[in-house]
């Protein structure tokens, strides 16, 4: 069995949100850094834990795993689930075989608060002030303003050049995004989420 290593971050109050972790040493980019462990739970029992919370409340320590799995860090967590969220992250998370792990995409330097692009997804359903609820407070000058993924804007339609054709319908080119064997949580998602209460999306 190999040693575990002493966790490269404390926790303290953060000027974020509530708690957030401090990197103790200096973290270079590609280091894993934690992992995102707590109760594996279904979406249905993670709703079901979360249902009393008021809709304006947006705190959660849920992560989705998948379809199937969501970790809920309130349950036996550990310290990963004091990392905040991030417009312009030095983390990410990783989704490898069914866990969640926290890596650093840039060296990291003693004393930075780590963070990670939750990346929630939105739902139709959505309240129209659903972005003042989960209202970002990173600081970064990129700051988005919301923990939400951007809203998909609809694409404009190109202007018909002169003497072009028009193409035939369903061939615009359309490209769906590759997934790698190890899927990058951080990046843009397709909106999963547990169907009631929200989670950080990771898949
Ligand atoms: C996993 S907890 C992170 C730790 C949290 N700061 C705490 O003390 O419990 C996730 C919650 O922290 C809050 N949070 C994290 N990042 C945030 C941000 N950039 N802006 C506003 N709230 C944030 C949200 O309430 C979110 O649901
Ligand atoms: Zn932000």
């Amino acid at each position: 069995m190999s040693t575990p290593k002493p966790q490269m971050f404390r926790v303290r109050r953060s000027r974020v949100h509530g708690l957030g972790a401090f990197a103790t040493r200096r973290i270079r980019k590609g280091t894993r850094i934690t992992e995102y462990l707590g109760e594996r739970v279904s979406h249905k029992e993670a709703d079901r834990r979360y249902e009393a919370k008021s809709s304006d409340d947006n705190h959660t320590f849920l992560f989705i795993v998948d379809r199937g799995i969501v970790i809920d860090a309130g349950v036996s967590g550990n310290d990963a689930r004091f990392i905040n969220h991030g417009c312009d992250p030095n983390c990410e998370s990783v989704t490898e075989d069914r866990r969640v792990f926290i890596e650093a995409i840039r060296t990291i330097q003693p004393g930075e608060e780590l963070k990670y692009d939750y990346s929630i997804g939105r739902a139709k359903d959505d309240p129209p002030d659903v972005d003042e609820v989960f209202a970002c407070h990173c600081g970064a000058a990129t700051c988005r303003g919301t923990m939400l993924w951007p809203a998909k804007r609809p694409k404009p339609r190109p202007k018909p050049r002169p003497n072009s054709r028009p193409k035939p319908a369903g061939r615009a080119g359309k490209t769906a995004p590759r997934r790698a064997a190890t899927r990058r949580t951080a990046t843009r998602g397709s909106g999963a989420r547990t169907t009631g209460k929200r989670a950080k999306r990771g898949a």
